[in-house]
């Protein structure tokens, strides 16, 4: 709808595309993390919301999803809205006949109030926001690059727990050059004061050197380590990643990489504190081993994928809510 990157929130959600989390200040986050306990009530007691009344957002999803498919879904529901669900548009929509990208979304527009948008190729989102001009364009992952929603819902896990975004050291393992979650969040953190981020990771999955100049830049604190050993024993929060095979063209350079890190018992009673608290944005394929998952610093499959309910329950209301 509104069509650039520097289509900065400002305190004015309304309408806006939301593309990547530079868009957001501080401020932007703390009106958003404002409504989450009331939208986690409005879910949680199933309360009726109208807050989306005579809505309907389209789910335009080229790549597989659970979570953010899921979460969107019932975030839409919860407040009162309706969804038209459009999974692997290249086999059931009629991209299938040639349709492009372009029409496909000029169409979506034409039905929609919203479009949440999740695809391989990292421009997509931008694009899309340029094309449709009637509606808000959601990025729910653009390839490599961002995936905004889940660090938004990552930094309100975070700030949930430590009641604090800044001073915070964390450990961020796995896919630093694919993981578009961690491209978000490290962005999200960005924002505030005296953080340290440690990435740990293959060699060959190291932030690329763009984007590690852009965030240090913006004076976060970045130390890479290749080596458990490096982990420091201060961290409040390991966020741990998926190496994404889908983004490797060779399978035998996957099968190197994958698994090099993977968190059992022992490996988190080694390395982690008493109260660091171990997060994943999911989906895991091994990189976190299931015994681990009933250790009450694990918050994966608990509070943090119920926040993406919520946290999608609250952007949306902003977006698209009467106000
Ligand atoms: N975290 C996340 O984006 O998961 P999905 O791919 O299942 O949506």
């Amino acid at each position: 709808m509104d069509n650039s990157l520097s289509n900065k929130i400002n305190g004015n959600f309304k309408g806006k595309d939301i593309i990547s989390l530079d868009q957001f200040s501080q401020k932007d986050i703390k009106i958003l993390f404002s409504l989450v306990p009331k939208m986690r009530e409005i879910a949680f007691k199933a309360m009726p919301s109208k807050i989306l009344a005579g809505k309907i957002v389209v789910l335009l999803f080229y790549e597989p999803s659970s979570r953010t498919f899921g979460s969107f879904s019932t975030a839409v529901k919860q407040i009162g809205g309706q969804t038209v669900e459009i999974l692997n548009p290249q086999q059931f929509s009629s991209v299938v006949k040639g349709e492009t990208f372009e029409d496909t979304i000029r169409v979506f527009e034409a039905y929609s109030d919203a479009i949440v948008l999740r695809h391989p190729t990292v421009g997509a989102a931008s694009k899309a926001a340029e094309i449709a001009r009637l509606v808000p364009i959601v990025n729910a992952g653009n390839g490599i690059g961002e995936h905004p929603t889940q660090a938004l819902l990552d930094l309100y896990t975070i700030y949930e727990k430590f009641e604090r975004l800044d001073n915070l050291n964390l450990l961020i393992a796995g896919d630093m050059l694919n993981g578009r979650t961690v491209h978000s969040l490290i962005r999200g953190l960005s924002l505030y004061p005296k953080n340290t981020v440690y990435l740990l990771s293959p060699d060959e999955l190291r932030l690329s050197r763009k984007e590690y100049s852009d965030f240090t830049n913006r004076g976060i604190k970045i130390i890479e380590i290749q080596n458990e050993q490096d982990i420091p024993k201060n961290t409040e929060v390991w966020y741990w990643t998926r190496i994404q095979k889908e983004r490797f063209e060779n399978i035998k350079d996957y099968e190197k990489v994958k698994n090099k890190f993977v968190v059992s018992q022992k490996f988190l009673d080694t390395y982690a504190g008493k109260h660091t608290i171990l997060m994943h944005p999911l989906p895991r394929v091994g990189e976190i081993l299931p015994e681990v998952d009933n250790d009450p610093r694990a918050i994966y499959l608990k509070t943090q994928i119920r926040n993406g309910t919520y946290v999608r329950m609250a952007l949306l209301a902003l977006v698209l809510g009467k106000s």
